[in-house]
């Protein structure tokens, strides 16, 4: 696999393998610094839309491995209307060595991966955040020292997020439960290649409407936004509708007691999860948030040493 645009695409097993490379570059990290196994190496980061963690995590991981980073903004490359995805994609092959892109259409990247002569890596799109999901399973590993038979619920908008984290959760044997409103579920297609994964792993994927029901047991509780990256014209309608869905300490006594509760960030405070939950005891929001870059670690790694 040249790229990495979804987590569908890769087998339990080079998931597992990532995650074990991205422990080990956490450790080697924190015992002093990364070896330079990227050195000379450029990642060109495409932006359609606003980021925090993705474009920092991705430029720090890019210099501790030796390597560079250039950020291109929204405003500067005008993907498919100052310039077509199939010329950008050429271009770009011509001078760095991987393209990592944030996107509105999955289409776009997918786009962007086929005309692309090096690597391409989903930093989000439309379909999923494959990213964010080997961060998400590296958190819950790190905790857990496993994904096995452990409960993972989802309490909100059936997103780009939502479909990652049942992917990733499915594929490494961990059982995925959403809760969503009616109307606000994620695509058909999303929830039955899920149901493959689950069965190839020998775990569960339930689909509710109940928050409480949901949360029964839960050894994680995650939740996003309410009004995704581009659907701002929805976000009052949304506002009216999601508010049963809040994940409140109220919400959180009702899980196991050692739940941990999960957000890609950027939270919403007050909105989809209270601030006594954010910075209560069962949060690890910016644990999750670092996992970000020892994650993407792998990924590069993987892309630009190990898949060559
Ligand atoms: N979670 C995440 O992708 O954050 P940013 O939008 O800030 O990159
Ligand atoms: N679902 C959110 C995630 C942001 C990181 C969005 O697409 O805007």
């Amino acid at each position: 696999m040249k790229d990495f645009l979804a987590v569908a695409d890769f087998s339990p097993e080079e998931l597992q393998k990532l995650l074990d490379l991205a422990v080990e570059l956490k450790n080697e990290r924190q015992a002093g610094g990364n070896a330079p196994i990227l050195q000379g190496k450029v990642l060109a980061m495409v932006f359609q839309k606003p980021s925090l963690r993705t474009r920092v995590s991705f430029d720090m991981a890019m210099r501790h491995l030796g390597g560079d980073a250039i950020y291109l903004s929204p405003a500067e490359i005008g993907l498919g209307k100052r310039e077509s995805i199939a010329d950008i994609a050429r271009v770009l092959s011509g001078y760095v060595d991987v393209i990592m892109a944030r996107v509105f259409a999955h289409e776009h990247v997918l786009g962007i991966a086929e005309w692309a002569d090096v690597p391409v890596i989903n930093g989000l799109s439309d379909y999923n955040h494959p990213c964010q999901a080997l961060a998400d399973a590296l958190t819950i590993y790190e905790r857990f020292n496993t994904l096995k038979d452990i409960n993972v619920t989802y309490v909100g908008d059936g997103n780009n997020v939502a479909v990652s984290l049942m992917y990733i959760s499915a594929k490494l044997g961990a059982n995925f439960t959403i809760a969503n409103p009616a109307g606000f579920d994620m695509s058909e297609d999303a929830i039955e290649l899920g149901h493959e994964f689950a069965k190839e792993s020998g775990s569960t994927i339930t689909l509710l409407e109940d928050p409480h029901a949901a949360v029964q047991n839960a050894h994680v509780i995650y939740t996003d936004t309410w009004t995704s990256m581009g659907q701002e014209e929805e976000a009052k309608k949304r506002e009216a509708v999601f508010p049963p869905y809040q994940v409140n300490a109220a919400l959180v006594a009702e899980a196991d007691p050692e739940v941990i509760v999960m957000h890609c960030l950027p939270a919403h405070r007050n909105h989809e999860i209270t601030d006594e939950v954010a910075d209560g005891p069962h949060s690890v929001l910016f644990p999750q948030a670092e996992n970000r870059m020892h994650a993407q670690k792998a990924v590069l790694v993987h892309l630009l040493r190990d898949a060559k």
